[in-house]
């Protein structure tokens, strides 16, 4: 496909943001949208192309946000109807794009149309959610049973999540029209996509037959859920792979390529690729194995052959380094700004779609919360779990670390909030900041800026093939970004610890660099330890 023929999304830059706490405006700690629209300009300078904002319509918080009580209005703390009017119409004016985060899978247990459908088992809502007589052995995708009783129907309802976020029951024809109409009435008003909340959820099994077991006792991307159970009947089933189309024909009422739907789905790359479609599926779906790096040029070689082979053109992967269930990738980095510069360097150049978390470009770093003091529901679902077994683990049962206030500035509240920000600030606040990182060239913040938009310069980074090579030495990670004039860069990536001298197997200068002692001169590189290096 030639280079000019390649969707919009396809070739952007994703920002995540987590309207709670990336600025307050009204000074009641909490984040809110005209508190965005403040900081367009500065996203806009930093070049990222497309928001994805995580919910701020009507919800009881208990999940913030991800327990919805109406899908067409504006939870108070966030703002207004019009807020949001006013945020589409500065983004679209920038020349950007957004994305709402789209929870199908399940509503609040606040929401009316749970409270009506648990009051009885005739009322008209009896069957928007799932009941049954009996449960089967579902385990929830977090810990313990899926399913939850109520003494109202004397029955039970399926829950993938927690407890009060139970699961809409997509049989039923009517919920199925609510929730593409709900799609339709955000598209209708400007919005350009969506990200898709544990998509691979939805459909269950229409037989409800019981899960298998399994000796997984913890998730993993191949096998999601642990817990001693494979969710063989409970995810991915193949009524969810043709509900992507049908949600998908939704979207393609506005223009073929005009919107895009971007999954969280998780399971083998074998099983999650099945969402994707070119017409008739999802866009994009996030690729969580990066989430998990291992700071390896091999680790990476491994990722990025399996992502070419399972993800070809005319699919693209997602390169994902964090979000807001997550540590904060500074934790696999030792919050070293060298690492990050490379970790920036490979997601802006690497053939995909790059997808990054606020705070990212200024290196935050996970902030220090209390356990006890934990706003998460999650660290309450993992209370009885012992700190320092916590600590081992992979993923943050408080999820509270990685959702700290954006740093803009020194001042107090890092210039979040004037007030006590909802969640403490984080402990980098004072060098990790918008404005200290600004002025100087060589910081972090200037280098993702150089990089995003070196990657809208080249169509060989945003719309190119890539080739991975071996002829550098074992710890560079070397690939090569070609467009269809055959324009290409070559990118060499230095993960070990100690400099590295090579010769180059090509012509070349050198377009980008991490690291300021980086040597070229006939032919010969000297690559110091955790830096990179983007020759033309
Ligand atoms: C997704 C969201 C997470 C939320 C959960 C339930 O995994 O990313 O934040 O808690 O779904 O909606």
């Amino acid at each position: 496909m030639s280079t000019q023929a390649i969707p919009w999304w396809q070739k952007t830059v994703v920002y995540q943001i987590y309207p709670r706490s990336f600025q307050d405006s009204n000074n009641d700690g909490i984040g809110d949208i005209p508190g965005i629209i403040k900081r367009l300009d500065y996203l806009q300078s930093l070049g990222v192309e497309t928001i994805w904002f995580s919910p701020f319509f009507s919800s009881p918080q208990a999940d913030f946000g991800y327990d919805i009580s109406d899908y067409k209005s504006i939870s108070p703390e966030y703002g207004t109807m019009q807020d949001v009017n006013a945020l589409i119409e500065g983004i679209h004016q920038r020349g950007m794009k957004l994305i709402f985060d789209m929870v199908m899978n399940h509503t609040s247990d606040q929401h009316p149309w749970f409270q009506v459908s648990k009051s009885s088992r005739t009322n008209p809502k009896a069957d928007w959610y799932i009941w049954r007589d009996k449960p089967t052995n579902w385990k929830s995708i977090v810990w313990g049973k899926g399913w939850q009783y109520c003494a109202d129907r004397d029955q039970w309802y399926y829950a993938s999540f927690l407890p009060f976020q139970p699961d809409l029951n997509y049989q039923n024809p009517e919920v199925k029209k609510e929730m593409f109409d709900t799609v339709r009435f955000w598209l209708d008003k400007g919005v350009d996509g969506f990200r898709l909340d544990i998509f691979n959820c939805i459909i269950k099994d229409p037989q409800f037959r019981d899960n298998p077991f399994s000796l997984n006792p913890f998730p993993s991307v191949e096998s999601p859920g642990g817990n001693f159970q494979q969710r063989k009947y409970s995810l991915n089933q193949p009524g969810n792979f043709e509900f992507a189309r049908e949600l998908r024909a939704v979207l393609n009422e506005y223009g073929p390529d005009e919107k895009f739907l971007v999954g969280e789905v998780f399971g083998s790359q074998d099983t999650v690729s099945q969402y994707l479609g070119q017409q008739d599926g999802l866009h994009l779906i996030f690729l969580f194995e990066t989430l998990y790096f291992k700071l390896k040029a091999s680790w990476f070689r491994k990722t990025i052959r399996s992502f070419e082979e399972n993800f070809p053109a005319p699919f693209i992967p997602t390169w994902v380094l964090g979000n807001h269930d997550i540590y904060r990738y500074s934790r696999r980095i030792d919050n070293d700004l060298r690492k990050a510069r490379i970790m920036a360097l490979l997601q802006l150049t690497v053939r995909a779609v790059p997808v990054l978390y606020y705070g990212e470009e200024i290196g935050m770093a996970n902030g220090n919360i209390d356990f006890q003091k934990a706003k998460d529901p999650l660290a309450r679902t993992f209370s009885w779990i012992p700190a320092f077994v916590r600590n081992l683990l992979p993923v943050s049962v408080n999820r509270d670390v990685c959702r700290t206030p954006m740093q803009w500035d020194n001042t107090r509240h890092a210039g979040f909030s004037n007030t006590q920000p909802w969640l403490p600030t984080g402990p980098d606040e004072h060098i990790r900041n918008v404005k200290s990182m600004s002025d100087n060239p060589e910081t972090l913040l200037n280098w993702y800026k150089q990089l995003i938009q070196l990657r809208k310069e080249n169509p060989c980074l945003h719309a190119g093939t890539l080739r991975l090579l071996n002829e550098y030495p074992d710890e560079i990670l070397a690939y090569e970004r070609t467009d269809d004039l055959g324009i290409k860069l070559l990118i060499l990536i230095n993960f070990s610890g100690k400099a590295l001298h090579f010769s180059l197997h090509s012509e070349g200068k050198i377009l980008v660099a991490s690291d300021s002692t980086v040597q070229l001169s006939n032919g010969q590189v000297v690559l110091p330890a955790h830096s990179g290096i983007v020759i033309q």
